[in-house]
C-alpha cells in the first residue's frame, strides 16, 4: 500500500510540474506537450554532425554544462534544409532531445528555447543536477528577420566585458542584431588604424582631454574605446550567440569629438554666438570640402572590413543644417547642383558615404533624417526614430526598421518621477508589448518592408550614476527587453496584455537567477477607512518606509494611520525593485515665490525668471569659479519636510558647480552651512524652522562648460 501511496504521489508530482504550458519567451508558435519527460543532467551528452554548429556546442556545454560528444548524442543539433532561416523544430522525447534548425541562429534559437525549459540555474551556474525536460515538440520561427538593440557606448563607455555581458541578455531573448553607436559628439570608441588620434584622444573626456565634456564623469578623464582585436572578440562573441554586430559611425552630423581633433573637416564661415541654443558648436562636416570624403573612404574603408555585417550605418540624424547654411564653400556647391535645400546637400553627402560602402560590398542604414534631401541607393536600409509617421514614410520607399522613440527608446522614464529623459514618452514595457503596426496605421505595403523592430538605450543620463555596475542599463531597459523580444516574435494578432504578464512574472525568475536589476511594476497602494495597504502581483517583498526616519522595513499587513502620506512602498526581487509609490499627497511639491541672485549674470534666453517660474531651468553666462554663488529667496520663509537645490541637471551634469557647500537662511541675513554639495545638488531635510534664504557657494574652478544651470527648488511640504 505504501508504495502504491507513494507511485501516486510520484505520478501527481510528475502531472503538476507539467500541467501548464512551460514559460518560453518570446512565445513559440506551436507547442505540444506529450506524455512523460527527459532527465536532463551534466553528464548528458551533446552532439552534431555540422562543422558549423561546433561553436553552438561549446557554448552548451559551457553554459548549461553538457558533455560534448563525437558519437550520438542525447541532444542533437541536425541543419534541416526544409526550414527557413531561424525556424527551428524542438522534440523532446524520454530517450533525448532533437533540435532542427534551418540554419546556426535557427539552432541557437532552439537552444535558447531548450534553456527555457530547463531549471534557471542554467543562466547563471550551469546545471548543477538532474532536471526533467517534458516531453514536447515546439515548432517556431520569429515573425521578423530583424529584431535589434542599439547601445549608446558614446555617451557612457561600456568596456568589451560589459558589451559582452549585455549581448548575453539579448541572447537569452532571441535577439539577433546590436548596433553599437560608435561615434557621436561626446566621443570615438572604435581604433581606426589609419587614425589612431580619434580612439586614443576621441575615446576619453575630462581632465586634460580636448573632448568636449557635456556628460559627466564630473572633472575625472574617462573613457575608452575598442581596439578592432576588441572588437572581433565582441563580434565573435555575439555570432557565437545569434547576434550581428552592426556599427554605427553617426556622420556628417554627431561629429563634434572628431571636429575637436581635426578642425579642419568643418566648414569655415566667421563665428557667431547667434547659432542654435545661442551658441556656435560646429558639429558636422563640410559637406563640400572633397579631403573630407578621402578621410571617412579611410576610415569607413576600415569599419567595412573590421565589420561582417551586411549594413554598415552611417547615421544621418539632427544635421544642424545651419552650419552649411553660413558656409560659403557648401553654398556654392549646392548652387552648381541646382540644390534648393541643406537636405539636398546632405543627400550628397549621404549618396558619397553609400559609394564609398558599396566599393566594400556594403550596403548604407541610416537614420530616418537622411531620407527627407531625396532618394539614396535602393537597398539603404531606415531606421526610423522620430516617431511612427516618419517609420511610414521610410517604409514606402525602402526596407525600415521601427523604432519610434515614443515606443522603442528605452532611455525614456517608465514613470514620471522615475530616472530617465521624457522627450519621446515616458512609458514602460506595456506600451512596447502593445505596439502593433496595423493600429499604427502602417499600411499593407508599409508593412511588407518592415524587417523588424529596435530597442536602444542613448546613455547621456547613464554616465552621471555609476556606470561600473549595470544596474540603471538593466533598469532601463528590463523587462522592456522582455517586451520588445515579445513584439518582434509574435505578430499583433496573437498578443494578449495579461496572460503575457503572467508569464513575464514566471520569466522574471530567470532575470533574476541572471542577475538583472530590472524594473517592477510598482506596488499598488490603497488608503481606506484608515487602513493603509499595498500589494504586488509579481512574487516581490515590499518594503516600506515611513517619513522622518526614512528606515525600510518589510511591509507584512495592512498599516493603520491616520498620516497615510508619510509611507512609501517599494517592491524588490532578486537584484529587481519597483519605482516608489504611495498615496498621492506623498509626493505632492509646492511652489512658493521666489527670486534668484547670483554673482553671475543669467542669459537671455534662459533667465532666471524662467527657474523662478518653476517651468524650465536657467543658465548663467559663464561658468563658475572659486566663490561664485547662487541664492535662492522666498517671498515668504516656507516651511517643508525637505527641499532640493541644484545647480546642472542630472542628465547634463557639466554645467554644476563641480564643487560648493549649501547655506541655509531662517531669516534673510544670517547663514549657517548645512553641507556639500553631491553633484551638483543637496537636499535639506527636515529643517527646524521655515527657510527665508539658501545660497549655493562654489569653491572650485571653472569646469570648461559654458555655462552654470540653475534648477528651480523642489519642495515637499511638511505632512
Ligand atoms: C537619434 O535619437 N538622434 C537618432
Ligand atoms: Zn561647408
Amino acid at each position: 500500500m505504501k508504495r502504491i501511496l507513494t507511485l501516486i504521489v510520484m505520478v501527481m508530482a510528475h502531472v503538476a510540474a507539467f500541467a501548464h504550458e512551460p514559460i518560453i519567451i518570446p512565445t513559440p508558435k506551436n507547442i505540444v506537450l506529450g506524455e512523460g519527460s527527459f532527465t536532463i543532467s551534466p553528464n548528458s551528452t551533446i552532439a552534431t554532425r555540422s562543422s558549423e554548429l561546433h561553436p553552438l556546442v561549446d557554448y552548451c556545454a559551457k553554459q548549461i554544462g553538457l558533455v560534448k560528444t563525437n558519437k550520438s548524442g542525447d541532444i542533437e543539433l541536425i541543419i534541416d534544409n526544409n526550414l527557413s532561416g531561424e525556424e527551428y523544430r524542438l522534440a523532446v522525447t524520454i530517450t533525448g532531445i532533437t533540435i532542427c534548425g534551418g540554419d546556426y541562429g535557427g539552432l541557437f534559437n532552439g537552444i535558447m528555447t531548450l534553456m527555457q525549459l530547463l531549471p534557471e540555474e542554467v543562466y547563471n551556474e550551469g546545471l548543477q543536477g538532474s532536471a526533467e525536460v517534458p516531453c514536447c515538440e515546439i515548432s517556431d520561427a520569429p515573425r521578423f528577420e530583424h529584431r535589434g538593440f542599439m547601445l549608446d557606448v558614446c555617451r557612457t563607455w561600456m568596456d568589451k566585458e560589459a558589451v559582452m555581458n549585455f549581448i548575453d541578455l539579448l541572447a537569452y531573448h532571441k535577439i539577433n542584431s546590436l548596433r553599437l553607436h560608435l561615434t557621436d559628439d561626446e566621443a570615438w570608441r572604435i581604433e581606426i588604424k589609419s587614425h589612431p588620434e580619434l580612439a586614443e584622444v576621441g575615446g576619453y573626456r575630462g581632465g586634460d582631454s580636448p573632448i568636449w565634456p557635456r556628460y559627466g564623469k564630473w572633472n575625472e578623464k574617462w573613457g575608452g574605446y575598442y581596439t578592432q582585436d576588441d572588437m572581433r572578440e565582441i563580434i565573435a562573441y555575439a555570432a557565437a550567440r545569434n547576434i550581428e554586430v552592426i556599427p554605427e559611425i553617426d556622420l556628417p552630423g554627431h561629429s563634434l569629438c572628431m571636429a575637436t581633433m581635426h578642425p579642419e573637416i568643418l566648414c569655415d564661415y566667421t563665428r557667431t554666438n547667434s547659432a542654435s541654443f545661442g551658441y556656435d558648436t560646429r558639429s558636422a562636416f563640410c559637406a563640400s570640402r572633397e579631403e573630407n570624403y578621402t578621410l571617412l573612404a579611410n576610415i569607413l574603408g576600415e569599419v567595412c572590413e573590421l565589420f561582417p555585417s551586411e549594413y554598415i550605418h552611417i547615421g544621418g540624424d539632427e544635421v544642424e543644417m545651419s552650419q552649411w547654411k553660413r558656409c560659403p564653400s557648401c553654398q556654392a556647391l549646392m548652387h552648381e547642383n541646382g540644390m534648393s535645400s541643406t537636405s539636398e546637400l546632405q543627400q550628397y553627402f549621404m549618396l558619397r558615404l553609400i559609394d564609398i560602402l558599396a566599393k566594400h560590398g556594403k550596403k548604407p542604414a541610416v537614420w530616418n533624417e537622411a531620407i527627407e534631401g531625396g532618394k539614396l541607393s535602393d537597398e539603404t536600409l531606415v531606421y526610423g526614430w522620430e516617431n511612427v509617421k516618419e517609420c511610414r514614410t521610410a517604409a514606402t520607399n525602402y526596407k525600415t526598421i521601427v523604432m519610434p522613440g515614443q515606443f522603442f527608446y528605452f532611455d525614456m522614464k517608465q514613470s514620471a518621477r522615475e530616472p530617465g529623459h521624457d522627450w519621446a514618452a515616458i512609458f514602460d514595457w506595456t506600451k512596447v508589448y502593445n505596439f502593433t503596426l496595423t493600429a499604427q496605421g502602417f499600411t499593407e505595403v508599409e508593412q511588407a518592408n518592415i524587417l523588424g523592430f529596435e530597442g536602444s538605450f542613448f546613455s547621456e543620463a547613464y554616465a552621471s550614476r555609476n556606470p561600473e555596475s549595470a544596474e540603471y542599463l538593466h533598469y532601463q531597459t528590463f523587462p522592456r527587453i522582455v517586451a520588445l523580444a515579445e513584439v518582434a516574435w509574435v505578430d499583433g494578432s496573437e498578443r494578449n496584455e495579461t496572460t503575457f504578464y503572467t508569464k513575464m512574472v514566471e520569466h522574471y525568475n530567470r532575470l533574476d537567477a541572471i542577475g538583472i536589476a530590472y524594473r517592477l511594476m510598482p506596488p499598488k497602494v490603497v488608503y481606506k477607512d484608515g487602513v493603509l495597504s499595498a500589494s504586488t502581483d509579481d512574487g516581490s517583498d515590499i518594503f516600506y518606509s515611513r517619513e522622518p526616519m526614512g528606515v525600510e522595513m518589510l511591509y507584512t499587513k495592512p498599516i493603520s494611520t491616520d498620516k497615510p502620506a508619510e509611507y512609501s512602498f517599494v517592491a524588490r526581487r532578486g537584484e529587481a525593485f519597483s519605482p516608489e509609490a504611495g498615496v498621492a499627497t506623498h509626493f505632492k511639491t509646492i511652489t512658493p515665490a521666489f527670486d534668484i541672485t547670483s554673482s553671475m549674470n543669467d542669459s537671455e534666453k534662459f533667465s532666471f525668471d524662467k527657474a523662478e517660474g518653476y517651468g524650465r531651468i536657467a543658465r548663467t553666462t559663464r561658468a563658475g569659479d572659486v566663490g561664485d554663488w547662487v541664492m535662492f529667496t522666498f517671498n515668504e520663509p516656507v516651511s517643508c519636510r525637505r527641499m532640493k537645490v541644484a545647480t546642472g541637471n542630472f542628465q547634463l551634469p557639466r554645467y554644476t558647480f563641480e564643487n560648493g557647500f549649501v547655506e541655509v537662511s531662517y531669516d534673510g541675513k544670517t547663514f549657517e552651512r548645512v553641507g556639500e554639495l553631491d553633484c551638483g545638488m543637496y537636499f535639506i531635510e527636515y529643517p527646524s524652522q521655515p527657510i527665508k534664504a539658501v545660497r549655493i557657494t562654489c569653491t572650485s574652478r571653472g569646469n570648461g562648460a559654458e555655462w552654470v544651470s540653475i534648477q528651480p527648488p523642489t519642495i515637499w511640504p511638511k505632512l
